[in-house]
């Protein structure tokens, strides 16, 4: 097997860029199934401390099939994939990562923009047929503040409005950080916070007042609250649901502070999230992600354990109970697990 010729390679790509590439044209494409499996893949990737050097570094590797590894291999041949490069040309593929990649617009939206024949924002914007919706109204209104990265110390600043707006309402809550920034990732596309109310109701009202806060302080540009649907007696589910049924809200807001643009504030993404008291420990396990983690937990937890483990509650299928947790700890030694760190979760 031959050494990688490091100095003709895009390191990136040996690093999972082109597999997530491969991924997300599947997904495009309607094929979720096989598209997880480069995810998979490209995360396994993206986990070493070092791009691999030599195919056979690759070989004992979990989730790399034959397909990812074909491609690793044309990668350390010739220093590119002609599958990839192919698709990178792509119009379509082009097409629907740009229209994908406003807030609001899903993978239907931008097929069907695509297939109008409308290849820029500026055919989209343009064209009468088309209505926006609020989201991707304020997508597209915002989209250069929001597809720049939101950096850490950004990340912090937000904490403290949003614990402010949170404890002015009630003392006694708080607020932490979840999501990528939790699992120790220096940027993320958004910054996610849950909240933590001590008293039964109160995570029904918190994220209204919050909301009407940051309204008075004329910081909200863009909201979208999502009431409860939670319902303990319809758990448990045997299907992998993207979404939770926890009050929670998808928000853009000003943040102030010195920016290149030369304007004093930028528009960041940021979600809400308030669970019951009692389901706090899988709310926040849930929603630290990374969602392929997540995945992985439930699947083991079901194969291993016989428990079906969402982003609300653990049930044992042998006693047909559901478990309690006040902590995380408390979730991974029913799963019969060692703790796993937030930032080891990131594959
Ligand atoms: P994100 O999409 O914010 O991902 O969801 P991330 O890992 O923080 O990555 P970046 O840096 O923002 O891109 C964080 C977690 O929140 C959960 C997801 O499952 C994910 O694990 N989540 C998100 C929910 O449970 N419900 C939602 O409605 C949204
Ligand atoms: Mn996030």
């Amino acid at each position: 097997m031959m050494e990688l010729k490091n100095s003709r390679i895009d390191k990136k790509e040996l690093r999972g860029d082109a597999l997530e590439v491969l991924a997300e044209n599947l997904e495009f494409c309607g094929n979720p199934g096989l598209s997880l499996a480069f995810r998979r893949a490209a995360s396994v990737l993206k986990s070493l401390p070092d791009a691999p050097r030599r195919l056979e570094e690759t070989q004992h590797l979990p989730c790399l099939g034959e397909h990812s590894r074909a491609i690793i291999e044309e990668i350390s041949e010739y220093g590119s994939c002609s599958r990839v490069e192919e698709i990178l040309n792509d119009e379509r593929y082009r097409t629907m990562k740009l229209f994908s990649s406003v807030f609001g617009v899903g993978p239907k939206t931008a097929e069907n923009w695509f297939c109008r024949g409308l290849r820029t924002f500026e055919q989209v914007l343009n064209d009468p047929s088309i209505r926006l919706n609020r989201m991707q109204t304020a997508g597209f209104l915002f989209y250069e503040d929001i597809s720049k990265p939101v950096s850490r110390t950004e990340a912090i600043a937000l904490k403290i409005i949003v614990e402010e707006a949170v404890t002015s309402v009630i003392p006694s809550a708080s607020v932490s950080i979840t999501g990528g920034f939790r699992r120790g990732k220096e940027f993320g596309h958004d910054v996610d916070f849950i909240i933590k109310t001590p008293e039964a109701g109160q995570e029904d009202s918190i994220l209204p007042a919050v909301i009407e806060r940051f309204k008075r302080q004329s910081i909200l540009l863009y909201s979208d609250l999502q009431e409860s649907t939670f319902d303990l007696r319809q758990l448990p589910t045997h299907r992998f649901e993207a979404m939770d049924h926890f009050s929670k809200c998808f928000l853009i807001v000003k943040l102030k502070g010195e920016q290149e643009t030369g304007r004093d504030w930028r528009a960041v993404r940021v979600d809400l999230v308030a669970p019951p008291l009692e389901r706090y420990a899988y709310a926040l396990l849930g929603w630290t992600g990374s969602m392929l983690f997540e995945r992985d937990l439930r699947r083991f937890a079901r194969l291993e354990r016989g428990k079906l483990l969402d982003h609300h509650a653990l049930y044992d299928k042998a006693t047909n109970t559901f478990l309690s947790a006040n902590t995380e700890e408390d979730i991974f030694t029913h799963l019969g697990l060692e703790y796993i760190e937030p930032w080891q979760r990131n594959a």
